[in-house]
């Protein structure tokens, strides 16, 4: 321990991590929510001290190059007050309320603790962990003895419950925490190596400025099986070839939609414009389709990364350039391709972006800016589910609407049915909305 005022912190930190701002930093009443004279993660920021202390004014702690902010956990051990960075890819704010538990917590007491908002950070056996968090998920799932009696009303009315639910049992399941070193280690009995794992997620290991942290079990198996994913590839039978997801990243495993985009009559081989390229699968079959030059955007790190690396490997970075972009990059094409988020919801985690569109944001902003983004006789490919259509989310007529406003007309509209297993599966609540559930591809043009 070198000396530091923040002496509870520093107790959770390796020797060469150790605070050498600790004469600059001092407790202080923390912001509305924070426990008063909360301590902070002291760091060596390689002497960024401006950053270190806006960090430790905001109670938060900087731990990557990028200098985003990262809670603090706190908890108490064997009499002892011991905190840690807070780990959550899905936004949670670290659990108040913290004990530490083994393999002797039964599944019953767990999960009326996980019920309660009290968090477990667990010491005993990895799998056995992994054995409580199955345990608690069939409790979560089971249903309630009396039914409520009140019919759902709507489609709409479904799809909220069903996220409140999905929200509710996320909550749930994330009360069982695990430690991690600040190697990304996990100090547990039978624990995997999930360092690589969590360096694809989390970022790299940058030595001074890592620190240990903790993790819902939930999150960290999420990470392991994002990584198997990315090693794997999913093949993509339109491309010919695998295409390999980052974490957080939208993955094309609706196949359909790419076999739309496939098949639709090329307009102009020259160049094309993929707009919120994801994976970059899109912008790779028009690469081989023989387009060219493709521009892809994303607003998402993860998606430029994945993007790029996926382009690399396929062999067609000369055709295919990644830019960070909110919706359309510079100029104008005769092909501009569009996948959107399908439904108009607000995200619950930032990963969620990729999957729901607040306002529709993303669909009326590519809309309304795809004529000014075309050359003349160019085409505007949009793809769309008409999921939300059937859960009373968006009608079809405000979709006409939106084109009608912007000054597009539909050439052709290419139909497909999904595919995949939840469409039918009869059990699933948005069953009705997913049945009926049809994937487009709407060819648009100016209408003069
Ligand atoms: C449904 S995913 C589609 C990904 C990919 N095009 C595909 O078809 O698999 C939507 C993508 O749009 C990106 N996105 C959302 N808003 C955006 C914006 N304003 N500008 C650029 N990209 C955006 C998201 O990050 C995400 O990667």
């Amino acid at each position: 321990m070198v000396g530091c005022r923040v002496k509870r912190d520093c107790r959770v930190m390796p020797e060469s991590h150790r605070c050498r701002i600790d004469k600059r930093v001092r407790h202080s009443p923390t912001r509305a929510g924070g426990p008063p004279d909360s301590p902070r993660v002291c760091r060596d920021f390689h002497g960024n001290l401006a950053l270190s202390l806006l960090a430790a004014a905001c109670g938060r702690a900087i731990v990557n190059h990028t200098a985003i902010p990262l809670p603090v956990i706190h908890w108490a051990e064997a009499g002892v007050a011991r905190s840690a960075l807070w780990r959550s890819e899905s936004g949670n704010p670290p659990p108040k309320r913290v004990i530490v538990g083994d393999d002797q917590i039964s599944a019953d007491a767990a999960y009326r603790l996980a019920c309660e908002g009290t968090a477990i950070l667990w010491r005993g056996d990895f799998q056995n962990a992994r054995q409580l968090l199955q345990a608690l998920t069939r409790r979560v799932e089971r249903k309630p003895r009396k039914a409520s009696a009140a019919p759902v009303a709507s489609p709409t009315e479904a799809f909220h419950l069903h996220r409140q639910a999905q929200s509710r049992r996320a909550r749930t399941l994330a009360m069982l925490l695990l430690p991690l070193e600040g190697d990304y280690g996990i100090p547990l009995r039978r624990a995997p190596d999930a360092r690589q794992a969590c360096m694809e997620a989390y970022g790299p290991v940058d030595g001074p400025i890592n620190g240990p942290s903790v993790v819902s079990l939930r999150e960290l198996l999420g990470l392991i099986g994002a990584h198997e994913w990315r090693k794997k590839g999913v093949a993509v039978p339109a491309l010919g070839d695998r295409i390999h997801p980052h974490y957080g990243v939208f993955a094309p495993i609706r196949g359909e939609y790419v076999e739309l985009v496939a098949t639709a009559p090329l307009p102009a081989r020259t160049l094309a414009f993929d707009i919120g390229t994801g994976t970059g699968v899109l912008a790779a079959l028009l690469a081989r389709r023989g387009i060219a030059r493709i521009v892809a955007t994303d607003q998402d790190p993860r998606a430029l990364a994945c993007a790029r690396a996926n382009i690399a490997r396929l062999g067609l970075a000369d055709q295919v350039e990644v830019v960070a972009a909110d919706l359309f990059p510079e100029g104008r094409a005769p092909l501009v391709v569009c996948n959107p988020p399908w439904l108009p919801a607000r995200p619950s985690s930032p990963i969620e972006h990729a999957v729901y569109d607040p306002d529709s944001r993303m669909l009326r902003g590519f809309i309304a800016g795809l004529a000014a983004h075309m050359t003349p006789g160019g085409e505007g490919w949009l793809v769309l589910s008409d999921l939300a259509e059937h859960l009373g989310l968006r009608s079809r007529a405000e979709l006409l609407a939106a084109f009608d406003a912007a000054g597009l007309k539909v050439i052709e509209r290419s139909d497909v049915r999904p595919s995949h297993p939840r469409a039918a599966d009869a059990t699933d609540p948005l069953h009705a909305a997913r049945a009926a559930e049809m994937t487009s591809l709407w060819r648009l043009a100016a209408a003069t």
